[in-house]
């Protein structure tokens, strides 16, 4: 099976950056948001990115306008109906996420294949609630997606070998590097990053260091591009603070717990980037 459309629920930080790469790489891409507004913001961050590209010449004006002609924004589930791959990345909510896969499994046809990019939930829930859980995986990017090279790729115990290498080949025609993990909490990364950047929230939480003083420990001393509390701001405090909600629900592993002044920061709206403001402010 060959994919030459690919779907993706959700334009956010994630969808948007996943649009864009499949769109880069040559697919079709039909990408659905909840109404025309948050649709508009998801296409409009496609567009900024590329231009960013185009001027670090990265990519040329040209193909930008063949990728971004590639794209089709939509707000309905209908427009999937003739996706071969169709790839999640709506919040982190295993019950929405479940919602969207039923969905997608009335929808698309038989032969296609349905995509998580959940960072920490159980994508054998997901497969569980459709009629082609062989045809499920999780296709976990990173953030920024036109950047990062990983693609971590979940495979559950349902997930059967030819969806695997379909997956596999379509991962590597997006130009990124593929590791395999098994269907539990966090995957590889998130697994080892989350107790992180908890430890991280917590430190500042408890006055053991300002933040700017633990970001640049990190950066200098470990060599990270960036230190945790600037990494919280880049990936959502909210997301964070879901993902380390969904992995401590499952494994009641208290490295998971979620410090209160991240949750207390993000029911105050502090969400970082997306937001203009979290641990630091952003203009
Ligand atoms: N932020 C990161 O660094 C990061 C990295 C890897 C994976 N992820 C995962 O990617 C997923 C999305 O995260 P994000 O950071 O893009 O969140 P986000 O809040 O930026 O975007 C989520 C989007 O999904 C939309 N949405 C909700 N329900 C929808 C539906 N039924 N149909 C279409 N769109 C819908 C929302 O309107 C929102 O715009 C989550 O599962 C998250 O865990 C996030």
């Amino acid at each position: 099976m060959e994919i030459k459309k690919v779907g993706v629920v959700g334009c956010g930080i994630m969808g948007s950056g996943i649009t864009e790469v499949c769109a880069r790489a040559g697919y079709q891409v039909v990408v659905r948001e909840v109404n025309d507004e948050l649709l508009k913001k998801g296409l409009d961050r496609i567009k900024e990115s590329m231009s960013k590209a185009v001027s670090r010449g990265k990519l040329t004006q040209a193909e930008m306008d063949a990728a971004w002609a590639r794209i089709k924004g939509t707000t309905s589930m209908e427009d999937f109906a003739d996706c071969d791959l169709v790839i999640e990345a709506v919040v982190e909510n295993l019950e929405l996420k479940k919602q969207v896969f039923s969905e997608l499994d009335r929808i698309t046809p038989p032969h296609a294949i349905l995509a998580s990019n959940t960072s920490s939930l159980c994508i054998t829930a997901m497969a569980a609630v459709t009629k082609r859980p062989d045809k499920v995986l999780g296709l976990h990017f990173f953030n920024p997606v036109p950047i990062m090279p990983l693609l971590e790729m979940v495979t559950t115990i349902l997930t059967s070998e030819e969806t695997v290498e379909i997956a596999r080949k379509f991962g590597e025609s997006l130009g990124k590097t593929i590791v395999v993990a098994k269907d539990s909490p966090g995957f590889i990364v998130n697994a080892l990053l989350i107790p992180f950047l908890l430890d991280a929230v917590r430190m500042v939480e408890s006055g053991y260091a300002t933040k700017e003083d633990i970001d640049t420990a990190i950066k200098l001393g470990l060599n990270h591009p960036m230190g945790p509390l600037t990494l919280l701001d880049l990936v959502g405090l909210d997301t964070t603070l879901y993902i380390a909600d969904a992995m401590y629900e499952e494994l009641k592993d208290p490295r998971y717990v979620a410090p209160p002044l991240l949750r207390r920061m993000v029911l105050a709206g502090k969400l970082g980037r997306k937001s203009g403001e979290g641990f630091y402010k952003y203009s």
